[in-house]
């Protein structure tokens, strides 16, 4: 019995020799049936029963080889040629988004930034007002909202998110904060109406304009080589003063002018500033004691970049002729 269940049948030959071994004519069940005359009278029944229980146990391990062959069958590879080619599997990419969202996270730890999320759908409060930003200030018109009712609205940027952590934790305080914003926008090669942003902040005492400036060369350096150079233009946003424009030079065409760059040898990647007192008094953290700087940068400018792509909408479309050409 022991014997007939370890069998191993790999294909129908196998099957058939096993069948010829035990069941066939003069396989070993017959044998054992033949040895049933010389069984003494008074053991006959017993050794009957016997009998019966190994020829049925035989049989039903033949018969489940059987029927697993015939399922194999089904599929005709029961004899596989080890030498052939296998069939690649179709492997996925990383969207180029997350690949560069990623490598900025990664540039950024490396300097003491930690990661923090929060909420896409925001109330006025975190995505505004707390941002020195009340009702009625011209400079809601930079970013054009879409409203989910007068107090709830989809994040114009991800500064809500720094709002949050200051609201809850005590300084130092130094995180990035990447997500999916939402602006009101006209849909084009250039502008969509949502895209990813990396925003930076940093809170502790003596925290300075220097500070900020070269933890941004220190990211623009590791991002797009170590030849380039940054820029700061001054600028405007409520919740920073003093304010600047972001801008690196143009690493495509070496400074000497192209098309992306529009001839100036510079491109725009963000904007930055210091702290507006009045958002740390907003967010009940002593102004007098502490200072901070903040930033934010576009992923999806920043990739167009790196990749040389010219087109913002393809990175939703989600054409897999497009997204297969990235690998991380
Ligand atoms: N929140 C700004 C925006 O989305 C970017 C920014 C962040 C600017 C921090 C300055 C400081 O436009």
């Amino acid at each position: 019995m022991e014997e007939t269940s370890a069998a191993v049948l790999k294909n129908t030959a196998e099957l058939e020799a096993f069948r010829i071994k035990y069941l066939g004519t003069k396989g070993a069940m017959k044998d054992i049936f033949d040895a049933f005359k010389e069984v003494p009278n008074e053991n006959k029944k017993e050794y009957g029963q016997l009998l019966n229980v190994l020829k049925s146990h035989v049989e039903q391990v033949f018969n489940q080889h059987k029927e697993a062959l015939e399922n194999l069958d089904e599929g005709a590879v029961h004899d596989f040629d080890l030498s052939m080619p296998g069939i690649p599997l179709d492997i996925g990419a990383r969207h180029p988004i997350n690949i560069i969202k990623n490598e900025m996270i990664e540039i950024f730890a490396r300097i003491g930034f930690s990661v923090a999320e929060g909420p896409e759908i925001e109330d006025d409060w975190h995505n505004f007002t707390a941002l020195n930003t009340p009702e009625d200030h011209p400079a809601r018109d930079m970013q054009d909202t879409f409203y989910i009712n007068k107090n709830t609205l989809l994040r114009t940027h991800t500064s809500p998110v720094q709002i949050r952590l200051m609201e809850t934790q005590a300084p130092p305080i130094r995180v990035i904060t990447p997500g999916r914003v939402y602006r009101n926008e006209t849909i084009s090669a250039r502008a969509h109406c949502t895209f990813h942003q990396v925003e930076g902040l940093y809170i502790n005492d003596n925290v300075s304009f220097a500070d900020l400036k070269q933890t941004l060369l220190y990211f623009a350096k590791e991002m797009f080589g170590q030849k380039v150079e940054i820029r700061l233009r001054p600028s405007f946003f409520p919740f920073t003063e003093p304010s600047a424009e972001l801008d690196i030079t143009c690493f495509i065409c070496d400074r000497k002018g192209c098309p992306v760059c529009k001839g100036s040898g510079w491109v725009e990647i963000g904007g930055c500033g210091m702290v507006d007192p009045s958002v740390l008094e907003n967010c009940k953290i002593d102004h007098e004691k502490y200072t901070g700087f903040a930033f934010g940068m576009g992923i999806e400018r920043i990739t167009l970049l790196k990749y040389g792509i010219d087109d913002i909408r393809l990175f939703y479309e989600n054409d897999v002729r497009f997204l297969k050409q990235f690998t991380s």
